[in-house]
């Protein structure tokens, strides 16, 4: 299974965003990952779509849009045309999960559902066959540089299975404290979307973290 990394632009240097942005496509990032936090769902505030929007004039890499906000649906339209590839919603955050994915496949955008450390994935048992991605959070969601809570291993094993079950194209993507050494525990597991925020802005060599998160978890899949 090939492994993508994606870094998140939360641990970027906000002052040069642009050239942060084209620093880790040029270091071999797969996606770039952006964490919108509304001070409700989640303790912190980032940012919403016209930054998203900014980040997409300097890119050609799919935007993984992470939706850490209460009641997403009122801000689908705008993720989108601010120019959206994946956007993820949190289970935790939809009354009406199936309408909120669908809707979102109705703008043309690939849906994601994210799912805290606690959140069994029972929760999604029956929308699953509609999703191109889910989102294991391997910390509680919120900030950056938090530390990989390893109980979440079962349930990314458990959601690779499942997959494999039903037989569909999906991502498994993890986030939170991944770095090259919880990279192979997730690439064991099944993973194959590693988010990182932390572990590649805070590298002296960006190609280099990036690199060693990729070939740990591919190497582990072997295992
Ligand atoms: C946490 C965010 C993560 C965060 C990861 O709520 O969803 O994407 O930026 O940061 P690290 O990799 O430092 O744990
Ligand atoms: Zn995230």
């Amino acid at each position: 299974m090939e492994i993508k990394v994606a870094p998140s632009m939360l641990s970027a240097d906000f002052r040069y965003l642009a050239d942060q942005v084209r620093a880790v496509e040029d270091a071999g990032a797969d996606f770039i990952h952006l964490d919108v936090m509304d001070g409700h769902f989640v303790p912190n505030i980032t940012f919403g779509p016209m930054v998203v929007n900014a980040i997409r004039q300097v890119t050609d890499l799919p935007l993984d849009v992470h939706l850490m906000i209460t009641d997403p649906d009122r801000y689908l339209k705008a993720f989108s045309s601010a120019g959206a590839n994946f956007i993820t919603v949190h289970a935790e955050a939809c009354t009406h999960l199936h309408r909120t994915i669908t809707r979102i496949k109705e703008l043309g955008v690939q849906p994601g559902v994210a799912l805290n450390p606690a959140t069994p994935l029972d929760n999604i048992k029956y929308v699953l066959s509609d999703l191109n991605l889910v989102l294991l959070m391997t910390v509680n969601p919120g900030f950056a540089r938090q530390e990989f809570i390893r109980g979440v291993i079962p349930k990314i094993r458990k959601l690779r299975e499942l997959i494999s079950e039903v037989g569909f194209e999906c991502f498994v993507e993890v986030d939170g404290g991944i770095n090259p050494e919880t990279a192979r525990l997730v690439g064991q597991a099944g993973a194959d979307v590693l988010v990182a925020g932390s572990a590649v802005f805070g590298a002296p060599n960006l190609a280099e973290a990036i690199h060693s998160i990729r070939y740990n978890a591919k190497r582990a899949q072997l295992v």
